[in-house]
């Protein structure tokens, strides 16, 4: 090996140190964006030994250099544009389409190795078993999170979508990439198993995602991410790179890991979110005062919540999709400021899977700038709502449903948060309508519940102004 490999493999190892060291410190908030930025630089300096790399060596033509070039500023300029710029509620999207990216271009390389090597019937089965499975995951990735960002921007119906046959072709079409898959590692020469793999994955990708639900598109896409590390690692022993290797394993393990912790805080399986056909994620608002649930609330207006929230030692805050779906973080903070001012303990209670994406809470409390401190997982937080004065409930419904703890139901075995133990609950909602789960929620008709219904955002800066009031 000559001097400029040898410095570019302890470049890459460095590098992959570093992001590990990166998905460390990603932990925990207030190490997160350090951890964040460490990946990305040491990411910049992989990529740029690489450059060094295949320059040294003479593998790139003067047009390679041009398509090299404009390549990277089409794309960084793209990437910087859209992390900048996309709604924070329209992240999931733009991380789907970032697997769709980076899957199609992992099953891109397996593709350009095969048909471009100097003699592909001598490929062993070191290079040509890899490319394939490179191919399959990538193409399926590709196809399949252009789909889930489509459902999740509604430009897809977020409904599950179904036909006849479906099922059988979901089995069918993965069957076939056995065959595909011995086939380009017998004949590695084979341009119709290349080009053949890689249109029935990007097929099934497509009816893989098709018939789930969009409200379920959050597990889908960390499945899709995990997804996109194997296709990545897979890239990575088709060229012979460790970097690649490392770089696709770590986000493979963790998008694994994130799915199953999703799957597990819904209490469903993943084999049960991929199967499809649960909800739609799009919450009916009922009329309230109708019905018979209705007749057994207590309604409650923002004067009456705001004495409450005046006259108690420790208030506990239970965001959800509601808080989101309103853009209310900051007038939550701005509420909690004003309790913490008069002397109110004041914490938040957040759950993994409340709202629609992983961290969704944790990063609408970041944007409202609240403290860390005040910030509790959910076993801790449980162990709070006892002593709680008040738990004020903002836009969230089945992750705080006692149903859950008994068998029988939609939720069943999920993991709540146990508002119901507070010595007074208050819930803000527009109405009695369900949340994603699509069942009532138990905790509305306890006696010690009130209901202020409302939008969050409105709610909240009335609540300030009649607190303001009472504290003086
Ligand atoms: P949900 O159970 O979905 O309930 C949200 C509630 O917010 C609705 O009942 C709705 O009631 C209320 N709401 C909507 N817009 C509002 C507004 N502008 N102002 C005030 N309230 C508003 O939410 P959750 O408790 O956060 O639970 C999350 C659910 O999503 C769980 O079932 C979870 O399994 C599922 N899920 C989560 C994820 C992740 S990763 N977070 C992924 C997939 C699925 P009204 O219509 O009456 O206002």
């Amino acid at each position: 090996m000559d001097t400029v490999s040898n410095a570019v493999h302890y470049i890459f190892l460095g590098a992959a140190a570093c992001f590990v060291l990166g998905l460390h410190l990603m932990n925990h908030p207030r190490t997160a964006r350090r951890g964040n930025t460490l990946s990305a630089a040491a990411m910049a300096v992989a990529i740029g030994a690489t450059v060094w790399l295949v320059a040294d060596q003479g593998r790139i033509s003067s047009t390679g250099w041009v398509v090299l070039v404009c390549g990277g500023l089409v794309g960084a300029t793209l990437g910087l544009w859209a992390a900048r710029e996309v709604r924070m509620t329209a992240m999931p999207q733009l991380v789907s389409l970032f697997n769709a990216v980076g899957g199609g271009a992992a099953a891109l390389i397996a593709v350009n190795d095969l048909l471009q090597a100097d003699d592909p019937a001598a490929l062993g089965a070191r290079v040509s078993l890899p490319g394939a499975l490179d191919i399959v995951i990538g193409a399926v990735t590709f196809s399949g999170s252009l789909v889930a960002a489509g459902k999740l921007q509604g430009i897809v119906s977020g409904a599950p979508v179904t036909f006849p046959g479906a099922r059988l072709l979901n089995v069918l079409l993965p069957a076939s990439f056995a065959v595909g898959t011995v086939w380009l590692v017998l004949a590695p020469d084979s341009r119709a198993a290349v080009y053949g793999l890689g249109a029935v994955a990007l097929l099934f990708g497509v009816t893989m995602v098709l018939p789930i639900g969009g409200a379920d598109m959050p597990v889908v896409i960390a499945l899709l991410n995990a997804f996109t590390g194997s296709a990545v690692a897979m890239a990575g022993f088709v060229l012979d790179e460790t970097a690649l290797i490392i770089a696709g394993m770590l986000v493979s393990s963790s998008g694994g890991i994130l799915t199953k912790l999703m799957a597990d805080a819904m209490n469903r399986s993943i084999a049960n979110v991929v199967v499809g056909g649960f909800g739609t994620g799009d919450s009916v608002p009922a009329a309230s005062g109708a019905g018979e649930v209705v007749a057994q609330v207590r309604s409650l207006s923002a004067d009456d919540v705001a004495i409450q929230l005046a006259y108690a030692g420790k208030v506990v805050f239970v965001p959800g999709y509601g808080l989101a779906a309103a853009q209310a973080q900051h007038e939550l903070g701005a509420l909690a400021e004003l309790l913490t001012a008069h002397g109110v303990n004041v914490s938040y209670a957040v759950h993994p899977v409340a709202g629609r994406m992983p961290g969704h809470m944790n990063v609408l409390l970041a944007e409202a700038n609240v403290p860390y401190t005040q910030l509790k997982e959910m076993d801790e937080a449980n162990a709070e709502f006892a002593q709680a004065d008040v738990a004020l409930v903002v836009g969230a419904n089945d992750v705080t449903n006692p149903m859950a703890r008994r068998p029988g139901n939609a939720i069943s075995g999920m993991p709540i948060l146990d508002v119901d133990k507070a010595k007074s609950v208050v819930v803000i909602k527009r109405s009695m309508g369900q949340g994603y789960a699509g069942i009532d929620n138990e905790l509305y008709t306890d006696p010690k519940t009130g209901m202020f219904f409302t939008d969050a955002k409105k709610g909240l800066a009335e609540l300030k102004a009649a607190v303001g009031e009472f504290v003086g």
